[in-house]
């Protein structure tokens, strides 16, 4: 009876212990394809300058994280269905979001409100969106990019062709199926930088509350306030620079 105790006493203390590293475990979503923010390596690991900011904010706070790379259309559907709690992918936190979900200060800011890019065939004569009329332009699902396209595509009278990655979007333009692909500068950059048979020019956005990267967190999460102080000390030493000399100043 003793040994049927004793045992019993273990198992439980077993099962605390292990509730106990969950509780301290906290999933991260992020999109990779999404190169420099978040990418794949040869390795098949995630990497990227969001991976790294990420990695030292949960070392900054003693949290140990787990990388969930999924779909970027199902990331504010994730934080505000409570699956997730966090979620850092180059994310533009827009008014209209910021209704269901809650976001860090910025960390990055990418312009995306001014200027964003179109990315297409060198061979095409593009130079503004007044020549994208009768064209096929893409944008990756759920992003302020398709967002834009919906919303200017009956004045430039283009078609809107949505896709879950870039990386598919340039396929197929490389294939003649889309003509064009909308993103912001840093990620038309290292497109070009590997496929030099495509080129980019930018064009004005006209989207004020569309700048900046922050961290997206599900609403009234305690996250907010802890990443934001951690955000502020990888700030003040210095951290944040380096990782943004050592992914965006190629
Ligand atoms: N900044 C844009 C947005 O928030 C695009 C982000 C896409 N991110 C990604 N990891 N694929 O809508």
């Amino acid at each position: 009876m003793k040994k049927i105790i004793l045992g019993l006493l273990l198992l439980l203390t077993l099962n605390l212990a292990s509730c106990e590293t969950k509780q301290n475990t906290i999933t991260v979503l992020t999109s990779s394809g999404y190169e420099p923010y978040e990418m794949i390596d040869t390795d098949g690991n995630l990497t990227g300058f969001d991976i790294d900011l990420m990695n030292a904010l949960a070392d900054e706070l003693a949290i140990e994280i787990e990388w969930k790379d999924v779909a970027f259309e199902g990331i504010i559907a994730s934080l505000q269905s409570g699956q997730a709690e966090i979620a850092i992918a180059g994310i533009s936190p827009t008014e209209d979001r910021k209704e269901n979900i809650d976001f860090s200060e910025i960390y990055y800011n990418s312009d995306v409100g001014l200027t964003n890019f179109l990315v297409f065939k060198s061979d095409q004569a593009i130079e503004s969106l007044n020549d994208l009329s009768g064209l096929v332009v893409g944008a990756q699902l759920g992003t302020v990019q398709a967002t834009l396209l919906e919303s200017i595509h009956e004045e430039y009278n283009f078609i809107v062709d949505l896709r879950n990655t870039n990386t598919q979007i340039v396929e197929e333009i490389k294939a003649d199926r889309i003509d064009v692909l909308v993103v912001e500068k840093v990620i038309s950059d290292s497109i070009l930088a590997s496929n030099n048979e495509l080129k980019a020019v930018g064009f004005e956005s006209h989207l004020d509350d569309y700048s900046g990267n922050a961290i997206a967190f599900s609403k009234g999460s305690p996250y907010v306030e802890q990443f934001n102080s951690a955000l502020q000390t990888l700030r003040d030493n210095g951290t944040l620079d380096e990782l943004i000399n050592k992914w965006f100043n190629t």
